[in-house]
């Protein structure tokens, strides 16, 4: 089997947070099956320079991007098994940033182009095309009403991952004619259209011939008005080729037995080392060093997707409890003052670290007790799922990704793999808290016993691309 992966961000090249992670291990996992595999990405100029050199020339042509002709170069990279191919156009991709330029619609307009025009170029021809969120969400469209006179393309299969529908694309019709040299009859006739704009994400989900997003429970919420963000009546209409799976964690990276970051290795059969870097992490972030106390953490995106709201309503609250508290993170300004405040007040009980840092957030799983993911949505979510590898138990919001991927503790039995509550409030959030709490302080072989479960749950990528390789030869 053929695939053609393609997303707008990927690990480790570039990345602003978990598409680009999925985008990164998903590929190689599926590649390790055999399923022969290459990724199409842009060719940003900010790629590490290690893996600039790396890269070959292979071919160039022109493109048409509605009335404008652009230089379309094509680049390949082995790395770590996988062939990627990215598409380089300086005027497009030489920039800071990912995203966030007025002329983003052009941009993905090329670069969604280009794909398609680049398999034919380079003479692969995919059993199956899989795009990534909104960004590449027209390729289906395109295939279909741009490109159904090209014979070798006739038999490929779209399949379109949502990982947020909050973000859709939406676009003046006018674009169609402008960037993708199509009519606007489509769009008139409604199958693409949303609020009287181009919707690039509604375009994927009526063309794509599968969908999927990041968590079994987030395709059903996305089909209600709370969670669907506008298009839950399309999604409903198009249920039968609608369907969740679960990401997972690159085992690799997320290793507690072998992670370079971290200042003594452990793992379930012997958590002793977790103390040590428990420690560690404290005097790192200037709290006092004790091993006794319990230590809450984040590691996040500051956004309200990520229910900082909440967590913010509480935090002083929780504070009055014998807890430390330490957060890494950058996002909405606002967040990022009112944490500030909080732990300034509290110098010896919390720290917060408010920047991008991957090897601090190795520190920080391992260290902490309790891996606080209060989020309002959550498509699946990976913060949690390398917390629990760590042996660090998640108070979650049983939404989305979360619910699926965290047991919450029972009372009853003494089992589960972290801590939940059902309903978005702030005294839910605080009660879930405390329960862990209780549980770490009175009953520590109830807690090793949920650490140990946590740890061995197996959210490897090599098990959950099964399901990718499932559902790709359903479709063939
Ligand atoms: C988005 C979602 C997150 C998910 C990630 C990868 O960032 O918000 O929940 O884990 O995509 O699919």
């Amino acid at each position: 089997m053929k695939l053609l992966y393609t997303a707008f961000e990927c690990a480790p090249f570039f990345k602003t947070g978990g598409l680009g992670d999925v985008a990164g291990a998903l590929p190689k996992a599926l590649q390790k099956k055999g399923i022969e595999t290459i990724v199409v990405l842009p060719y940003f100029t900010f790629i590490p320079e290690r893996f600039k050199n790396e890269c070959q020339d292979v071919t160039a042509f022109t493109l048409e991007v509605g009335w404008r002709k652009q230089y379309c170069g094509i680049k390949r990279l082995d790395f770590q098994g996988v062939r990627y191919y990215f598409i380089d156009n300086l005027y497009y991709f030489g920039r800071d940033r990912i995203y966030g330029y007025d002329d983003d619609a052009e941009r993905f307009a090329f670069f969604q182009l280009a794909v398609i025009e680049m398999m034919g170029k380079i003479a692969f021809i995919p059993d199956i095309l899989h795009v990534n969120d909104y960004h590449t969400a027209m390729i289906p469209f395109l295939l279909k009403e741009k490109y159904h006179w090209v014979d070798n393309y006739q038999a490929i299969r779209t399949v379109l991952t949502i990982h947020n529908i909050e973000f859709q694309g939406q676009y003046g019709p006018e674009m169609l004619g402008d960037l993708f040299g199509v009519g606007q009859r489509r769009y008139d006739e409604g199958a693409i259209r949303w609020h009287n704009q181009l919707n690039f994400m509604k375009s994927g989900i009526a063309y794509a011939n599968h969908i999927n997003t990041v968590s079994p429970s987030y395709a059903e919420e996305i089909k209600t008005a709370e969670f669907g963000a506008g298009l839950e009546e399309i999604l409903r209409m198009e249920n039968q080729k609608l369907s969740g799976i679960l990401n997972g964690i690159d085992y690799e990276m997320n290793n507690p037995s072998d992670d370079p970051a971290l200042v003594a290795p452990f793992d379930a059969a012997d958590l002793t080392g977790k103390a040590l870097n428990k420690v560690a992490l404290q005097k790192l972030m200037g709290l006092p060093e004790n091993s006794k106390v319990p230590l809450l953490s984040v590691v996040s995106r500051l956004t309200y997707q990520k229910g900082f709201h909440l967590l913010l309503e509480e935090l002083e609250h929780l504070l009055q409890f014998d807890v430390q508290f330490v957060l890494l993170g950058t996002g909405d300004p606002r967040f990022e003052e009112a944490f500030r405040k909080i732990v300034a007040r509290y110098p010896e009980k919390a720290a917060a670290k408010i920047t991008f840092d991957v090897t601090l957030a190795q520190k920080i799983y391992a260290g902490s007790d309790l891996f606080l993911m209060p989020s309002a949505f959550e498509p699946c979510g990976l913060s949690q799922m390398i917390a629990m590898r760590y042996g660090t138990l998640p108070v979650v919001h049983e939404i989305g990704g979360l619910k699926d991927s965290v047991r919450p503790f029972n009372p009853i039995t003494n089992q589960g793999t972290g801590f939940g509550f059902e309903q978005f409030r702030g005294f839910y959030l605080t009660e879930a808290v405390k329960q862990g709490l209780q549980v770490y302080h009175d009953s520590p072989n109830v807690w090793e016993k949920l650490q140990q479960a946590a740890m061995t749950t197996d959210f490897s990528w090599e098990t959950s691309c099964q399901n990718y390789i499932d559902l790709y030869n359903r479709l063939l």
